[in-house]
């Protein structure tokens, strides 16, 4: 366009309204079908009336400037205001051709930001595949100090032997005295050289709190926290008196929060720990007659995996997470209990758990379901119609699992009953 003697400049001509293209941050300004290069003009300082505080606004978002009759040779402008189509992303302040680099530069930052973040998915992802072929290198458990809660039977105790064979230092808490002195005592026989027990009622938050203290000072930092302490109602909702729902959630759920409140401190000042969660496959689907238990145990998973997030969110990389996700163990917590699709859905031994659960804090893995089949389950549970997802579950007999289930007092009875009878 060439250039045109424009009329004189009057206060009265109306405000022709300008406005500013999309791509503004980079300096492209529209006129009608016009664009124009705001950086090369200035740069040329070919626009009569627009100064660095015009430009400045420009940024802004909000130019309302007299910017005289000629924008070089080839635009005729008269007194105008300009404003941006869309808000330009620029902060406030800035001046044209620092917003000009800045967001070329934010542009530049974010493809960068998408290379790194695709690069390390496909290493994870490729990581992953390799480590389905070979088996993952395992830490050294050596002296790490390592607290179970509910170490007087089952898995607790089965855990306690696996970490004093490992050379571990063993902190045993229980609420039955007898029986966790009685796993202190096969831990020593297992080779263990530091093992110290506790008695402690992990629903009780003051005294989580008291015993912590105490393991503190007489143990040192806990390195290794595995809440594994649990209990099970296993009546039928209506049939579920509050207080043992309540105690079910004290146990399964809540003593959690008080031992990382109690033991994660010194991890992160340390940069180094591993929290391990039992939870139960009762954590992954619910089970009628399990209501109670299912909850405090989804609540324990929610709750073990928002803090695996929110470690990894602080970058705390010392800080590893494992949850387990096992369906029934013969260790006596569910007796009577039965599964009609042994091959998928089997009855597991203690030993084979606590292996995989050891292999698994050995090499860092984040989830561990047992048996695998769960792994599917969920998926399906996530994707089939909800009539499907229940028919199969019928088909598998998960209705009828608890049918059988024998409660703590008749177990205790049952107990009595057998040392009686070999009295
Ligand atoms: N047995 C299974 O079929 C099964 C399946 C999935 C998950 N789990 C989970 O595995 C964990 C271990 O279960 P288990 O089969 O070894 O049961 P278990 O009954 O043999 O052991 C539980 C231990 O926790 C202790 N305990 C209970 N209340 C406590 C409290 N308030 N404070 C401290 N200790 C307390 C008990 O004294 C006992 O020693 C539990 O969290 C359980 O929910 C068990």
């Amino acid at each position: 366009m060439g250039a045109q003697s424009a009329p004189p400049q009057t206060r009265a001509a109306p405000p022709r309204r300008r406005s500013c293209s999309p791509a503004l941050g980079f300096g492209l300004w529209r006129r009608g079908d016009k664009h124009l290069n705001l950086t090369a003009l200035r740069a040329s300082n070919s626009v009569p009336g627009v100064n660095e505080a015009g430009f400045s606004r420009d940024c802004k978002g909000s130019l309302s400037g007299r910017l005289g009759n000629r924008w070089g040779d080839d635009v005729q402008l008269i007194s105008t205001e300009m404003q941006p189509v869309s808000p330009p992303h620029s902060p406030p302040g800035l001046r044209g051709e620092h917003c000009v680099v800045q967001n070329m530069s934010s542009s530049l930052k974010g493809t960068k930001e998408l290379l790194v973040f695709l690069g390390k998915s496909l290493f994870g992802v490729l990581e992953a595949l390799l480590f389905t072929l070979i088996p993952k290198p395992r830490k050294n458990v050596a002296g790490e100090i390592v607290l179970i809660t509910g170490s007087g039977s089952g898995l607790g105790r089965l855990l306690a032997l696996h970490f004093a064979r490992l050379g571990s230092v063993l902190v045993l808490w229980d609420v039955s005295t007898e029986t966790n002195e009685e796993t202190l005592r096969m831990a020593q026989e297992a080779g263990a050289t530091r093992v110290h027990a506790y008695t402690c009622d992990c629903s009780r938050k003051e005294e989580v709190y008291k015993v912590a203290d105490q393991v503190k000072k007489e143990v040192g930092d806990v390195s290794i926290l595995i809440n594994n302490a649990g209990i099970v109602t296993g009546k039928k909702f209506l049939d579920c008196p509050d207080e043992l729902m309540e105690k079910s959630f004290d146990v399964n759920f809540k003593a959690h929060l008080w031992t990382y409140k109690a033991f994660l401190p010194a991890m992160i000042a340390n940069s180094h720990g591993h929290l391990v969660c039992i939870s139960s496959s009762a954590g992954l689907v619910g089970v009628n007659g399990l209501s109670d238990y299912c909850a405090s145990k989804f609540a324990a998973y929610g709750f073990a995996e928002s803090m695996l997030i929110e470690t990894f969110a602080q970058k705390r990389r010392g800080i590893k997470t494992t949850i387990v996700c096992p369906f029934f163990i013969k260790t006596g917590m569910f007796v009577g209990c039965t599964t009609s699709s042994p091959t998928l859905l089997p009855i597991l031994e203690p030993e084979y758990v606590v292996k995989k659960i050891i292999d698994a804090i050995l090499q860092e893995q984040a989830y561990l379901y047992l048996p695998k089949f769960l792994y599917l389950m969920v998926i399906l549970k996530s994707i089939l119609p909800i009539k499907t997802g229940l028919l199969v579950a019928e088909y598998l007999g998960t209705f009828k699992v608890m049918d059988g289930f024998v409660e703590q007092k008749k177990k205790d009875q049952l107990k009595t009953n057998s040392v009686s009878d070999a009295i």
